[in-house]
């Protein structure tokens, strides 16, 4: 697609200059996936991408219904949690969608306010605020629902010196894995259901305070098969960017109502990760087993030089290199990026990661859209569910 047909609005600093965010949000504090199997699940994570051990809680530590463990790669963490028997309540959340994020944390100054005004706006509530306390300190947590079954963790670790949250123990182990240079969440994509999109970009403008910063329709998102509406919110600050999906009417099946079939339901589609040094990160992630989608043809590389001059870039990476481990690039007026999509990381086609490089530029690849998605399209026809 071309940049003119999409509708950006890179103004955020601007637009809240002069406003009161009533939700400030410092970061991403961290994503819990709901598995099967989180021993597994964490040498998989450990070992593929090469997160490191940072903490644990379980019936070693107290714990009676579930397990968690907690993985860190410079700012990313990561905690996959599973129950410990049949009649804990995260059971239901595995036999409806399978492996997938649950909670998508959001790191505050202030969980009381944050679930205060949330809630005062409509959230629907998850956990009212909470404290927890241990010999580091307090922190206070407070959820709210977004779409699906997934939660927004509002986390006040102000008052807080011990390794993770309370009731967790550090986790020291003997078996720590090079990192992948995997540096920072860059954006999370939700998947919602058909004519459901604007209804959750509404939940974001109203409930958190949250500008739509980007929009992509149907006729700008579609292959010769499929098709898929995208409208990406930020929050005041920039940190947090939620793009949301719903899938548009095509030919054949889209990717996303493939999605939302196997997830039964809407929930967290990618989570991109930022790396300084893409090639080297990917290699490193291929000589693990990871497996992305096939490389876009001959043509796409063609026209990529065509493309940064356009925007009077010019590429720092060796395009053969980029061709070779497939990975897409795409040029804005502020610079370039390159990025490249994981394979589902469960058996169900829902969950999978993203590895993006920015170069300057602050959209989300939309030049590589079709490319990207001829590619998905390919793996959902070998899954019979094109
Ligand atoms: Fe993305």
């Amino acid at each position: 697609m071309s940049k003119k047909t999409a509708s950006v609005n890179y103004g955020l600093e601007k637009i809240f200059s002069g406003a009161q965010d009533f939700l400030p949000l410092l970061g991403t504090d961290y994503v819990e996936f709901y598995v099967g199997n989180a021993k597994q699940a964490a040498h998989f994570y450990k070992t593929a991408f090469g997160f490191q051990s940072h903490a644990y809680r379980g019936l070693e530590t107290g714990a009676t219904d579930a397990v968690s463990y907690v993985l860190t790669q410079d700012k990313i963490k990561l905690m996959l949690t599973t129950p410990l028997h049949s009649k804990s309540s995260i059971n239901n959340h595995i036999v409806k969608h399978g492996d997938g994020v649950k909670v998508i944390a959001l790191w505050v100054e202030d969980a009381r306010k944050a679930y205060e005004e949330t809630t005062k706006r409509g959230a629907k509530s998850y956990k009212k605020p909470t404290v927890e306390k241990d010999e580091f300190g307090e922190v206070v947590s407070a959820g709210i629902y977004t779409y699906g079954e997934t939660v927004h963790l509002f986390v006040e670790r102000k008052n807080y010196k011990g390794t993770f949250l309370p009731g967790f123990q550090k986790w020291e182990s003997d078996y720590n894995p090079p990192t992948a240079g995997l540096k920072y969440i860059d954006h999370m994509v939700g998947n919602v259901g058909w004519n459901q999109m604007n209804k959750w970009v509404k939940f974001y403008e109203d409930v958190m305070g949250f500008v739509n910063f980007l929009s992509f329709d149907d006729k700008q998102i579609h292959t010769e098969y499929s098709a898929l509406m995208s409208k990406v919110m930020s929050n005041g600050n920039g940190r947090i960017k939620f793009p949301i999906n719903e899938p548009a009417e095509g030919k054949k099946r889209s990717q996303i109502e493939e999605y939302l079939d196997f997830y039964e339901g809407a929930g967290v589609q990618h989570i991109a990760i930022a790396t300084d040094d893409i090639v080297k990160t990917v290699s490193q992630l291929k000589a693990n087993g990871i497996e992305f989608l096939s490389t876009p043809p001959e043509a796409y590389y063609k026209a990529v030089p065509g493309r940064l001059e356009e925007h009077n870039h010019e590429l720092k990476e060796d395009i053969e290199k980029l061709k070779s481990l497939g990975i897409m690039i795409d040029a804005d007026e502020e610079g370039y990026l390159l990025q490249i999509f994981t394979k589902p990381l469960e058996d169900r086609p829902t969950l999978f990661f993203e590895i993006i490089q920015r170069m300057g530029a602050k959209g989300f690849g939309a030049g590589n859209f079709k490319a990207l998605f001829e590619s998905i399209e390919r793996e959902q026809e070998k899954r019979g569910t094109l």
